[in-house]
């Protein structure tokens, strides 16, 4: 994410947006997803390595100030992206080069995908295909989709295709549904840690902000799991945010989460959505990772599961063909018989292979039983705690050939959280999973003991 300086602003707990942007020079930001992170104060002239300024083409002069700060946050964010695919590992021709545990990105189930995609009734094109659309989207598309999440959210009625509207990705949705549904300068809520682009959809541009709600790895109170979110903690962030003169007017939930992997409960949802129909806020439900749910035992529901949706005005569900599939227009029969069931099983072996990984060194970590990644704790490594050593720590894992994501880049308010990505073929993961072995043997641990309440296997968790 990105802050930018404004003389008498004193948010801690939100990001600003373009609309209160001054100057690219005066300016500072953070990152995209397992990327670049900058102290709120820390003024662009002193960054170093990601986002330093050396690095990025010079010659923005041809680009609005807006444009600049786009560019400077996508060349800043994209440090890691790029150097890996300067020397992308290669079995054969790169043995050497950067295992990418880093991206969010299912990597297991190409043959099934290809051999599907290129059978004959995938082949044709036919002309509306090629002309303008309804700004919603193709109609057969919109009832296509409608009937697909119907289906597979489970939905008590139909969806109708009149409310569904498809755009190119996720990401599209998120600037959209921030720019019709806020002024410039108004805010989100989103519970930290979070998928960090999200930050640059709806501030860079959908020109709003997001509200913080901090959540901690320590089990307190009524809590029963790690990072667990409640309504009071969204409360408190609401208060927090109005007490800063920022008008909330909504919120944004992930299930399941990016970067946890925890599915929120039915009951959950419902309390999450009657706090916000009691603040007359809009709730946007992120689904992207629905049919990634790998272990039954976690009990995912959808949102559009519910029996009924406390405002559903303000309701807003997302899903996307990016993560469950990487592309569209399967039919269904194919989709339950053959691939959502070779697909969780190849997620499951990935999963437990890392998680076993992780166990025999030591590492606590949450395991939830959904997406693609694991939420891995190294604070341990951290002598002093702090991001700066975060960020060293990400460093020496790319010097050593592996691409990981760093808790800061999710807005996680502990330093020492780190995102693995296990959703690739067994002989990279296996290298991978070496290389961090070397960085981890050669770094002495602040506390010897794991912290066994944070590592939580999907099983134990609803019990
Ligand atoms: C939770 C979440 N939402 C949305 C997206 C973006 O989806 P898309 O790739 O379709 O833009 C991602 C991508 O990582 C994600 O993790």
């Amino acid at each position: 994410m990105f802050t930018l300086p404004q003389k008498d602003f004193r948010a801690r707990t939100t990001c600003l947006g373009p609309a209160c942007m001054q100057d690219l020079g005066s300016s500072h930001g953070e990152d995209l997803e397992g990327e670049c992170s900058r102290k709120l104060d820390q003024k662009l002239p002193e960054l170093r390595g990601v986002g330093d300024p050396a690095m990025i083409s010079s010659d923005t002069s041809y680009l609005s100030s807006r444009g600049r700060m786009i560019k400077w946050f996508w060349d800043s964010a994209e440090e890691g992206y790029r150097t890996y695919h300067m020397d992308e590992y290669d079995e054969d021709k790169n043995p050497s080069g950067i295992i990418n545990l880093g991206t969010s990105e299912n990597k297991l189930c190409f043959d099934l995908l290809s051999w599907r995609l290129s059978q004959s009734d995938m082949q044709r094109v036919e002309p509306s295909l090629l002309q303008y659309a309804d700004w919603r989207g193709h109609l057969f598309l919109r009832e296509e989709v409608a009937k697909f999440l119907s289906f597979y959210c489970k939905s008590p009625v139909p969806l109708r295709p009149e409310n569904v509207v498809v755009l190119n990705g996720g990401a599209s949705l998120f600037s959209a549904l921030a720019t019709v549904l806020c002024e410039a300068g108004e805010a989100f809520l989103i519970p930290t840690p979070y998928y960090g682009a999200i930050t640059q959809h709806v501030c860079l541009y959908g020109n709003i902000r997001l509200a913080y709600v901090y959540l901690d790895s320590e089990v307190t109170g009524l809590d029963t799991r790690p990072f667990q979110l409640t309504v009071e903690k969204l409360e408190m962030a609401l208060r927090e945010a109005h007490s800063e003169g920022v008008k909330v007017k909504g919120l944004i939930l992930i299930s399941p989460q990016n970067p946890l992997g925890d599915v929120y409960s039915p009951e959950e949802l419902q309390e999450y959505l009657v706090f916000a129909k009691r603040h007359r806020l809009h709730v946007i439900v992120d689904e992207v990772y629905m049919l990634s749910v790998f272990e039954k035992s976690v009990g995912y529901r959808s949102v559009l599961s519910l029996e009924r949706l406390p405002d559903p005005q303000r309701t807003h569900v997302m899903w996307a063909t990016s993560k469950d599939f990487g592309m569209s227009g399967l039919r269904f029969d194919w989709i339950n018989q053959v691939y959502l069931p070779e697909n969780h099983a190849r997620l499951k072996a990935a999963h437990t292979y890392v998680s076993e990984e992780l166990r025999a060194l030591g590492i606590p970590f949450l395991s939830r039983g959904a997406g693609f990644f694991i939420w891995v704790d190294l604070r341990k490594y951290l002598p002093k705690g702090t991001f700066e050593e975060e960020m060293l720590l990400w460093r020496c894992f790319l010097d050593n050939k592996v691409l990981l994501s760093f808790g800061k880049a999710f807005e996680c308010k502990e330093p020492g959280w780190f995102r693995f990505v296990f959703s690739d073929q067994a002989h990279r993961l296996c290298l991978g999973m070496q290389r961090v072995r070397q960085v981890l043997a050669g770094k002495s641990q602040v506390a010897e003991d794991p912290r066994p309440s944070q590592s939580q296997e999907p099983s134990d968790q609803r019990r």
